[in-house]
């Protein structure tokens, strides 16, 4: 089996970018590297792996800006796209162009959208957790793939929870890309069976 390659879309600090690149036996490899933003750190720890990067910064027209987007990732011939702390909505054409998965901060669909560690703080719950999802056309929706619950703790903040939650991101996303690149993810419209 081939190495798949992964096209990674990040806009900030790349730590699950991070794992990624440090994950063993990935069965892929990442090729490519693009984020909206142009000085962030993702982009540096990219590119300090001799991968790829470019940023494609969003300046008015959004349709303009997908379609150098979507350029830019199909000139690098994904097999599989991975959104890790990527703040943009993308649309229906991207999305269902390539496979696309993405990590979240709270156990879906608890907690949607781009504050999703603050709100589960001001909510009050006693867990949440990450999830890795594939991407659709609505905001952090499409089929679950993995989940993980994490405690809330008494007297957390937004900082401490996260950093909580970022110790799992780092094995979900990685174990849950090494899944999909040995082709064990099987979808079944909403379903996600991971085989062993
Ligand atoms: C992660 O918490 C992820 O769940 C969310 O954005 C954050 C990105 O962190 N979507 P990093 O840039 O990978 O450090």
């Amino acid at each position: 089996m081939h190495s798949k390659r992964l096209v990674v879309l990040a806009s900030g600090s790349g730590t699950n970018l991070q794992a990624l690149l440090d994950a063993p036996d990935l069965g892929g490899a990442v090729v490519g590297v693009l984020s909206d933003r142009p000085a962030v750190l993702a982009l540096e720890r990219a590119a300090a792996r001799g991968v790829h990067t470019a940023a494609v910064p969003l300046d008015g027209d959004r349709i303009a800006w997908e379609e150098t987007l979507t350029d830019r990732v199909a000139s690098l011939q994904p097999d599989l796209v991975v959104l890790a702390g990527f703040m943009r909505v993308l649309s229906g054409a991207f999305v269902h162009r390539w496979p696309v998965v993405n990590i979240h901060p709270s156990l879906l669909p608890a907690f949607p959208g781009a504050h999703a560690v603050q709100d589960a703080l001001a909510w009050g719950v006693k867990v949440t957790g990450v999830t890795v999802h594939f991407v659709d056309e609505m905001v952090d929706h499409g089929p679950i793939i993995a989940q993980e619950a994490v405690p809330v703790h008494a007297g957390d903040t937004p900082e401490t929870l996260h950093a909580r939650l970022q110790k799992v991101e780092h094995q979900l996303l990685p174990d849950v890309v090494r899944d999909w690149c040995a082709g064990r993810l099987i979808r079944d419209g909403r379903h996600v069976r991971t085989q062993p």
